[in-house]
């Protein structure tokens, strides 16, 4: 029984450590060469790294917005990556893949036609030549997204507690008004009721006399 869990665990983290010298899901390989070409693949369908033995990647005329970072590091036989025909967004997603271009020197043979797709006003630009400027331009730090909600969130409870403040106030008013205006009839109708009664005790009297 212990063998057997003994052994089970062995295999699992035996499978576990060769899993980056799969051939990735979808993909091609031979002999170093991973062709994922014209496999409608999105970044998200791509693996954490190929094989420590990979020379060369295709990974063109896919749908890739993204070069998910460190993809292409760690693989010290690689000599050529084809990348183009892809949706390469130009926001702050495309730093590692500019500086993989851009590189100098670089022992692999990068393509240079890699352009932008999004955001429209980068549309058809070499990835290559963009600068860290127009890069940044379209840049989303989700710390910026929150603070604003953050701010927009608390904008609101201020304004909810301002209006249930005012309710209370109102509220408080108007209880004010009806209790007063409820003490003056009671002593109204009191005073009613003394004078009415004092009139049939006068009356009673006069009719006795
Ligand atoms: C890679 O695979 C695609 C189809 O899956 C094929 O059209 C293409 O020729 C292959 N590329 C290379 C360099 O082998
Ligand atoms: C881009 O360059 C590759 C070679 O690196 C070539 O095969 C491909 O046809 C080129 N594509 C375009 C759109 O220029």
């Amino acid at each position: 029984m212990m063998d057997l869990l003994l052994f089970s665990l062995l295999f699992l983290f035996g499978v576990k450590g060769q899993e980056s010298s799969v051939c990735p899901h979808s993909c091609t390989c031979n002999q170093g060469h991973v062709n994922c070409s014209h496999k409608s693949l999105t970044s998200s369908m791509l693996p954490s790294h190929f094989p420590p033995g990979t020379t060369q990647v295709n990974l063109n005329n896919n749908l890739l917005t993204i070069l998910p970072n460190g993809l292409l590091d760690d693989l010290p036989n690689l000599h050529s990556v084809t990348l183009h025909g892809n949706l390469w967004a130009c926001d702050c997603g495309v730093l590692y893949l500019r500086a993989l271009l851009t590189r100098q020197p670089s022992s692999v043979l990068l393509p240079l036609n890699v352009s932008c797709t999004s955001p429209p006003s980068l549309s058809g630009r070499l990835v290559m030549h963009l600068t860290e400027e127009e890069v940044l331009e379209f840049c989303h730090y989700w710390y910026c997204d929150l603070a604003l909600v953050s701010q927009v969130c608390l904008f609101v409870f201020m304004l909810v507690q301002v209006l249930l403040l005012l309710a209370v106030f109102v509220f408080l008013r108007r209880f004010e008004r009806l209790s007063r205006e409820a003490r003056r009839t009671k002593v109204e109708t009191s005073a009613f009721g003394e004078s009415v009664m004092a009139n049939e005790y006068e009356a009673l009297k006069e009719s006795r006399t």
